[in-house]
């Protein structure tokens, strides 16, 4: 029972100080629901307002990918550098402790595999995204595909369950034969994830015009590292997309296949998040793989 005597007084309004203006840190977001942004936060650094996500969700649709062979062995050991991992529900549940903790970006669309055309996909019941704490729900979107309304159709029932619980959504640029790798595609591609809801974009780099993507997409916008380069190609494709306004990677071959993924992803974060050149993260690649 709530005591009705002896109460202290409330008497600390601060008359004098001005309520600050509050403005938040990503792009687009400024009128998204707490939830929303809560959950984003934990996926976004706040002070670079970067993020460097871990993916490991190849196996979804490609089986037994090089480097995700034993998750337990190869992912476990990195997930503490990542500021966000990116998996299935399996992989989830069955290989990464629920003790770290991590904000999970949950691959939310399945279907066909690398045996069939790509992309004809259903989504996962929201439920489970709760149950398992996403902090986002990561939706394969085909556009000009074969499965484009269905796959946008996904991301809009994803949108808008999200917006229902506040989880974000991030719509993913499909890996499919209308993949055109330049600005005049992927800027359609995300312009259009983003217009149907997505709180953010995956998509790919490409070296002409990215900062035209970018610019034309309101919302946050995550590349992906695409196949396996040698570790300064890949340092550099990162360097270049965050210099051309991209807000951080969502990276997985370049980091798993690596010769040092814990150096790999310890570099990829010195370029995203503190500024270092491609030249400077590849030296700090190269001090951390010596004394490891
Ligand atoms: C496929 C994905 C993968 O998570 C993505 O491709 C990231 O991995 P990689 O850096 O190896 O390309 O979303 O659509």
């Amino acid at each position: 029972m709530a005591d009705a005597e002896g109460l202290k007084a409330a008497d600390n309004y601060g008359l004098d100080i001005p309520v600050s203006a509050q403005s938040y840190y990503l792009k687009g977001l400024e009128y998204a629901d707490w939830g929303i942004k809560d959950r984003m936060s934990r996926i976004f650094n706040k002070k670079s307002g970067k993020t460097v996500m871990l993916a490991f969700d190849h196996g979804y649709i490609m089986g037994p990918t090089s480097g995700l062979e034993r998750i337990d062995l190869s992912i476990v050991p990195l997930l503490e550098y990542a500021d966000s991992i990116m998996c299935s529900r399996g992989i989830l549940r069955s290989c990464i402790p629920p003790t770290f903790n991590k904000p999970i970006s949950l691959r939310f669309s399945a279907g066909t595999t690398i045996l069939n055309e790509l992309n004809d996909e259903c989504i996962i019941d929201v439920d489970e995204a709760i149950r398992l704490n996403a902090s986002c729900m990561a939706i394969m979107v085909s556009v000009g595909g074969k499965y484009e309304a269905k796959t946008i159709q996904n991301l809009v029932r994803t949108a808008d369950a999200g917006n229902k619980y506040g989880i974000p959504t991030l719509g993913v640029t499909a890996v499919g034969k209308e993949l055109v790798r330049d600005a005049r595609y992927l800027s359609l591609a995300t312009r259009v994830i983003a217009e149907n809801g997505a709180t953010f974009v995956k998509t790919y780099y490409c070296e002409k015009d990215f900062e035209k993507v970018v610019a034309a997409c309101p919302v946050p916008i995550v590349i992906a590292g695409g196949k396996k380069l040698p570790e300064n190609e890949a340092l550099e494709v990162a360097y270049k997309a965050i210099s051309d306004g991209a807000s951080g990677v969502d990276m997985g071959r370049n980091v798993f296949q690596s010769e040092d993924p814990i150096a790999m992803i310890k570099a990829v974060k010195g370029v995203v998040h503190d500024g270092l050149s491609a030249v400077q993260g590849f030296e700090l690649y190269n001090d951390l793989k010596q004394i490891l």
